[in-house]
């Protein structure tokens, strides 16, 4: 897509009003910042890979063989639960070269289409599992036996068309229920022909026309036992999620809906009406939407169904993405059961109403509804009236139902609202936790996979929606296809087109300190006052007072007082620039350095803030003192502030014995003790207790001439690279990690300062660079950041905001339609 200037413009305008303004009034945002990022050479992951085999995206966790099975290219394994890395055992699955070239003679890639993508794994007995391969675009399935951890096929193939997907790249869904294989994909070779069925026993099947599934592209399919402690004799129900094209709304363009339909596991079919036909396929639409932004999250991506102990209690948790406006962007929204059956039970009726000659309108459907309710599942008061399965019900309310298959009243999701709504992320998958914290109380823990490998884990309150960490899975980066949550084990399993990933739900030992552990807000830790350690608290119950967490709202307080750093000494070199480190555990914490307890304004040309420290330029004794580096975090709306490095700056150089004075500004008002030479302020060298003053000042001059020279062999440099394109101009966001341990130490040449200054991006860096008395400023400013740079206070709240706090700038939408547009271009 190409826009042009007046399209520019409209988008312009509709961000800045449609966007912008209500956001700033709102208490979603959608930059939510991970408060970790844990890069990929520090995750410290356990993989999967076998030579010559891709595609590993089909997973099913095994508890009762301590096994997952995984599904891959013509190839299945069932790897150890606790170390994927550790391969049990493998069975090959391929096409043989005739079925192949079958295949390649109907216009498919020999290469990539022809093969046997495996895409269905599931439990039939203890001993057994029911197994199907796209099989070079000829769906097949077959058994497969396991005994003591070896895997065997038994080479029983059947054809098995409606079951598997033809196409690889299409998605599907499948669950198997009490030996009754329910799977939603496409029926023919076009992939045109949508099918929800039911196979094995009982086969039943969905009406072939777009009043019940149009170009649908199916997501998840699931089982809900709600015959389970019903008075009302109510059957099981199987919910398919799906978006397809809305037959209801008249639009320019092809608009897609979310959908969730369902049918009842007794259904036995109609006897004439709707023979071999679902006679229970309802279907209605899932709304996820922000009252904020103008366009509707359409397109469901991946539904995690969180059980509870009483199955009206079960929560639907979904991610979405929008069909249009902004594209990087993803929603998470929950749908109540008590929602769900309220909709399908009592909800009215979509009927189509011909307006025109050939054009048909979706309306409310306000005559009579036949009895027994069309779509309803057999229940007591049914069965009272004579119908003991669905063959008994009469032509009217099949034909009713066949007609009539989606509901008029809408899914909205609980609050109406999404729970998170993230910009600069595709959510691909989802799997949610219910973990108990150090206090006995339960939440929610939503652990999101990326199209970019990465697995956020986010922190879902009444109100809130805090990510706790992000961790790079995949180098390089390629989107998560599926994600298995072991809630006993506490692990997920990821698989992708590379490999297979096991990831900790927490890793507790990440957090450094007390502060750290208590500000993650990780319901999986806590401090443990008697250790010092943050511990993972599944395994710690014993002495469960000396542990410190306040997952509601990171408030640290209860940590020990201060941990007390002990200043690091420096030694001052006269006329060299000196960096002191200083790293942040959190990407919401803002830095601050303190001189002699005072705090260093950004805006002093003596300084840079940096992401990994403060760059004091041409050192002087003037400049000895105190320096701390505090950290300022604020969560739930408050601010916390804890000191993490603390520097003692000293001119050592100084033969002992000579006393040599205080600096100037401990002492306010007070005169020099000694003359000072008239030099440029920042650089006041104090000579009079000095021996050998001239050489000092020699050197003081050469090292000022290198300076000079080597900063402008670096802004040509710069300057050449950006010219050439070598230097990516829109600076993006810093995907930085923070658990780096602190490395670097003196900084004290100009070239060490050219390795430094292109890198650090964030708000910081913005804030302090505009201000710094440095021809590097006119290079930075050419960058699309700079736009933030003059205004400091935004870019510094940006930093330290949580999801709960409004935050957008429109600085950044700018940025973002510029960049989206250019790529498009
Ligand atoms: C996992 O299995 C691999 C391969 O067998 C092995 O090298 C590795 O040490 C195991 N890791 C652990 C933590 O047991
Ligand atoms: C299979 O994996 C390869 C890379 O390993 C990827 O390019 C391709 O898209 C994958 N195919 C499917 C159908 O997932």
């Amino acid at each position: 897509m190409c826009l042009s200037k007046v399209h520019k413009a409209a988008l312009f305008l509709f961000y800045n009003l449609l966007i912008r303004f209500p956001l700033y009034s709102q208490a979603n945002t959608l930059d939510c910042t991970p408060r970790k990022t844990v890069n990929y050479e520090d995750a410290n992951l356990k993989t999967f890979a076998e030579q010559g085999i891709s595609n590993y995206s089909t997973l099913l966790l095994s508890e009762e063989h301590n096994l997952l099975f995984v599904g891959a290219r013509d190839a299945i394994f069932a790897l150890n639960i606790d170390n994927v890395s550790d391969s049990i055992s493998q069975e090959m699955w391929a096409v043989p070269e005739h079925k192949r070239n079958e295949c390649m003679y109907k216009g498919k890639s020999r290469e990539t289409d022809c093969r046997n993508y495996i895409r269905i794994l599931h439990r039939l007995t203890e001993t057994r599992m029911y197994i199907c391969g796209t099989n070079a675009f000829h769906p097949t399935c077959d058994y497969m036996v396991i005994n003591s951890g070896k895997i065997q096929l038994e080479k029983k193939p059947e054809d098995s068309k409606g079951k598997c997907p033809f196409d690889p790249t299409q998605r599907y869904a499948s669950v198997m229920v009490d030996g009754e294989f329910y799977s939603a994909t496409a029926n023919n070779f076009l992939g045109s022909e949508p099918i929800l069925l039911r196979s094995l026993k009982n086969n039943l099947r969905t009406e072939y026309e777009t009043s019940w599934l149009n170009e649908p592209n199916f997501v998840h399919l699931d089982v809900v036992q709600e015959s389970e402690g019903t008075a009302d004799g109510d059957d099981d129900k199987i919910y398919l999620f799906f978006s397809e094209t809305a037959v209801e709304f008249e639009f320019y363009n092809k608009l897609v809906v979310s959908r969730i339909a369902r049918v009842c596991k007794g259904d036995l079919g109609g006897q004439r009406t709707l023979q071999r036909k679902w006679t229970s396929f309802l279907k209605a639409s899932l709304i996820c939407s922000a009252p904020e932004l103008s366009f509707p999250f359409n397109i469901i991506q991946d539904v995690f169904v969180l059980r509870a102990s009483n199955w009206r209690d079960n929560i639907f948790f979904a991610v979405f993405t929008p069909q249009w406006g902004i594209q990087d962007i993803s929603a998470v929204c929950a749908f109540s059961m008590a929602k769900i059956q309220e909709v399908f039970n009592e909800g009215k009726y979509k009927s189509p109403v011909t307006i025109e000659q050939f054009r048909i309108k979706w309306v409310m459907y306000s005559g009579t509804v036949p009895v027994p309710r069309p779509g309803s599942c057999i229940n007591n008061n049914i069965r009272k009236s004579g119908f003991k399965t669905s063959l008994d019900l009469p032509d009217r309310t099949l034909q009713f139902v066949k007609d009539h298959p989606l509901m008029d009243d809408v899914v909205t999701s609980i609050n109406s609202q999404p729970k998170l709504i993230k910009q600069g992320t595709k959510y691909t998958q989802i799997a949610v936790h219910r973990v108990a914290a150090a206090n006995q109380k339960e939440y929610d823990v939503i652990f999101l996979g990326t199209d970019s490998g990465y697995l956020h884990k986010a922190l879902s309150l009444e109100r809130e929606m805090f990510i706790i960490e992000e961790v790079q899975m995949f180098l390089p980066a390629e989107p998560v296809q599926n994600l298995q949550l072991s809630p006993k084990r506490g692990q997920l399993y990821v698989g992708s087109s590379s490999q297979v990933v096991q990831v900790p739900v927490a890793v507790c030992t990440r957090y450094i300190n007390c502060w750290d552990c208590v500000l993650a807000r990780d319901p999986y830790c806590a401090w443990d006052k008697t250790t010092s350690q943050c511990v993972d608290i599944s395994k710690k119950n014993s002495h469960v007072l000396n542990l410190v967490q306040n997952v509601e709202n990171g408030d640290p307080s209860e940590c020990p007082s201060h941990e007390n750093y002990k200043a690091e000494s420096r030694m001052i070199i006269p006329g060299n620039n000196m960096l002191l480190n200083c790293y942040s555990t959190s990407n919401l914490a803002h830095m601050q350095w303190l001189l002699n307890r005072r705090v260093i304004p950004a805006a002093d040309s003596k300084y840079l803030y940096l992401n990994d420290g403060l760059l004091i330029f041409n050192v002087s004794i003037a400049d000895e003192g105190q320096y701390d580096c505090q950290s300022v975090e604020t969560v739930a709306g408050k601010p916390f502030t804890q000191v993490t490095a603390s520097y003692l700056l000293q001119s050592s150089e100084y033969k002992p014995g000579i006393e040599y004075p205080i600096p100037t500004e401990t002492l306010p008002g007070a005169k020099p003790a000694i003359s000072t030479l008239p030099t440029s302020p920042g650089t006041n060298v104090r000579v009079g207790n000095l021996p050998m003053t001239q050489s000092y000042l020699q050197t003081e001059f050469t090292l000022k001439g290198f300076l000079v020279l080597f900063v402008m062999m670096f802004i040509l440099l710069l300057a050449w690279n950006v010219y050439k394109g070598h230097v990516p101009m829109p600076l993006r966001p810093s995907r930085n990690g923070n658990t780096r341990p602190p490395t670097s130490l003196l900084n004290n040449s100009v070239q060490q300062l050219e390795e430094k200054t292109p890198l650090p991006e964030g708000p910081q860096f913005q804030g302090a660079l505009s201000n710094v008395d440095l021809p590097l400023t006119s290079i930075t400013n050419a960058s699309p950041l700079e736009k933030n740079s003059n205004n400091n206070s935004i870019a510094l709240e940006n930093a330290h905001s949580s999801c709960a706090r409004p935050l957008f700038v429109l600085d950044e939408l700018e940025y973002i339609d510029a960049d989206q547009t250019d790529s498009k271009a």
